[in-house]
């Protein structure tokens, strides 16, 4: 069994509100590698963008992820674009199982609007934006997942529970 479950997804797909849950169900640490990152930096992830530009995050995600092989016992809630770099995935699979929670550009629109912390999504026609960069990543998220869990009519105790059964299985 892979020593912790690392949950991937768009922004929105609701990877912290699920890793809490199921690290309260399988007795596990949860972690948060955007809330790490911020408190790690000083910054919000949105004054980053602002201030140091997307790349200056990306480089400190990319840090968090590979500080996950060293981790035991611990569901780790990731931020939406993890996927981007293949040597990202490479780390987190490692020593993880990999869940996506997938969902469709309204449920996602639905869970964000109304939220100015995101940069991606602070642009006049967010829900083209979330269209677009779901296209884009589609196959980034889907090869990167060991298991995925279709989210959109689910509630976070259903989600909670596939997942522990899957992790528990293997
Ligand atoms: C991002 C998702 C965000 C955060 C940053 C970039 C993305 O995390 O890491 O704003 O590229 O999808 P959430 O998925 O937790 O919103």
């Amino acid at each position: 069994m892979k020593a912790n479950i690392v949950l991937i997804g768009f922004m929105g797909s609701g990877k912290t509100t699920v890793g809490k849950e199921l690290a309260k169900e399988l007795q596990m640490d949860f972690i948060d590698t955007d809330a790490d990152i911020e408190k790690e930096a000083g910054i919000t992830i949105k004054e980053m963008f602002e201030k140091h530009g997307e790349s200056f995050f990306r480089d400190l995600e990319t840090s968090k992820a590979k500080e996950t092989d060293t981790m035991e016992n611990c569901v780790i809630s990731t931020g939406g674009g993890i996927i981007l770099r293949p040597e990202n995935v490479t780390a987190l699979r490692k020593n993880s199982f990999v869940v996506l929670l997938a969902a469709d550009s309204s449920t996602i629109y639905d869970r964000v609007k109304g939220k100015n912390d995101r940069p991606l999504l602070n642009v006049p026609d967010p829900i083209a934006k979330i269209k677009e960069l779901l296209t884009a990543r589609k196959d980034k998220y889907e090869s990167a997942a060991e298991f995925i869990v279709i989210t959109d009519d689910k509630s976070v105790y259903e989600i909670t529970n596939i997942i522990k059964a899957e992790y528990l299985k293997r």
